[in-house]
């Protein structure tokens, strides 16, 4: 089958479209036929070796994904071969077939097709966290919403939105804007520089945002303290595009919560992944949750997919398909 891989750390040269070895069906997995794969800011960790460093290099990219089950091994409860399935996490899904851990593996409802499903795991799990275990959004409430147009940034705006609040999107540039206020954003500041505090607290009377969603790296990192009001929550995820350094946590101002927030701290069992998934599902069953496909790409051409993340041209979810 084919597959890519990355046959040691670096830029998107060390990326490879190849023959790989068939996956063998091993007990508690299922192989699949992958039907999509999601691209995600973390595949570019990967690659620059900030993450999976356990893995030995050359390994297939990718942990996203949805597709058809080919085969079940010992043990696979729930599961059959012909089932419509999607899955996070799972190491080695920028390829043909891959072999899939079946608690990391969900049923895609009939209402959705295989690029949908993909486009709801990792960033919509993820913003689902975020507005829900990591700081719930009350109505009324007002978030601070960083690469506002990206695949996790849409998605995001809109469970703030369902869950009552108020949205100030940060993007980088005028072309963005349209599509986070799509999302529902009520206001949408274009920077680049770190230098939206201002226009935050102009927007909130002098008050500032109850919670700060911030991946977007050490630029932006001041500028959200400073946009959060007292006892205010900030919401940090970004560890490929670089932390803040170190912190004196006596410097930190008005009291505020600070924490680095990922989802599988929160949703950790199969049970809480699969109710947490349907949930995101009913919500794009029912409309509530639209997903925008900003690109498709030939599973052959995963590093232009990777170069147009890193340029910070992308809206959306990007999918490759194999
Ligand atoms: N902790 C977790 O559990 C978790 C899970 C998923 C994702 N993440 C993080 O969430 C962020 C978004 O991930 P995603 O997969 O959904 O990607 P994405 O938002 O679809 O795309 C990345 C966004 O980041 C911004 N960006 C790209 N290159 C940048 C750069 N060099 N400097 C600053 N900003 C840049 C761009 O927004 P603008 O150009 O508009 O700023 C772009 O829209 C990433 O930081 C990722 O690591 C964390």
């Amino acid at each position: 089958m084919k597959a890519v891989v990355m046959k040691k750390v670096g830029g998107t040269d060390v990326m490879d479209f190849v023959d790989c070895a068939e996956p063998v069906v091993m007990p508690g997995h299922a192989v699949v036929e992958v039907a999509a794969a999601g691209v995600n800011f973390m595949d570019i960790g990967v690659r620059l070796g900030m993450a999976w460093t356990e893995m030995a290099n050359p390994k297939i990219l990718g942990v996203e994904g949805a597709g058809r089950v080919l085969s079940v091994g010992d043990g696979v409860d729930g599961f059959a071969v012909g089932d419509r399935v999607a899955w996070v996490y799972a190491p080695g899904s920028y390829a043909e077939r891959h072999s899939i851990l079946a608690d990391s593996l969900v049923r895609i409802p009939d209402a959705l097709d295989d690029r949908t499903a993909t486009s709801v795991m990792m960033q919509g799990l993820t913003a689902s966290h975020f507005a829900t275990d990591f700081y719930p959004v009350q109505p009324g409430d007002i978030a601070l919403v960083h690469a506002g147009a990206g695949g996790l940034g849409l998605l995001l705006t809109q469970i703030i939105k369902l869950k009552g609040g108020r949205v100030i999107g940060r993007v980088s540039s005028e072309d963005k804007i349209a599509a986070a206020k799509e999302a529902g954003a009520d206001h949408v500041i274009v920077d680049t520089e770190g230098q939206f505090a201002e226009g935050v607290l102009h927007l909130t009377g002098g008050e500032g945002v109850n919670v700060v969603y911030d991946g977007s790296g050490p630029k932006t990192f001041h500028g959200s303290l400073d946009s959060l009001r007292r006892c205010g929550t900030f919401c940090w995820y970004g560890p490929v595009l670089g932390g803040p350094g170190p912190l004196d946590i006596m410097k930190l101002p008005k009291s505020i919560k600070i924490g680095y927030a990922t989802f599988f701290d929160h949703i950790h069992t199969p049970e809480l992944f699969r109710g947490r998934t349907q949930q995101l599902f009913d919500w794009v069953a029912d409309g509530s949750l639209k997903l925008k496909i900003g690109g498709v790409y030939a599973l052959a051409e995963a590093a232009r997919a990777h170069l147009d993340m890193e340029s910070r041209t992308t809206t959306g979810k990007l999918l490759l398909i194999p």
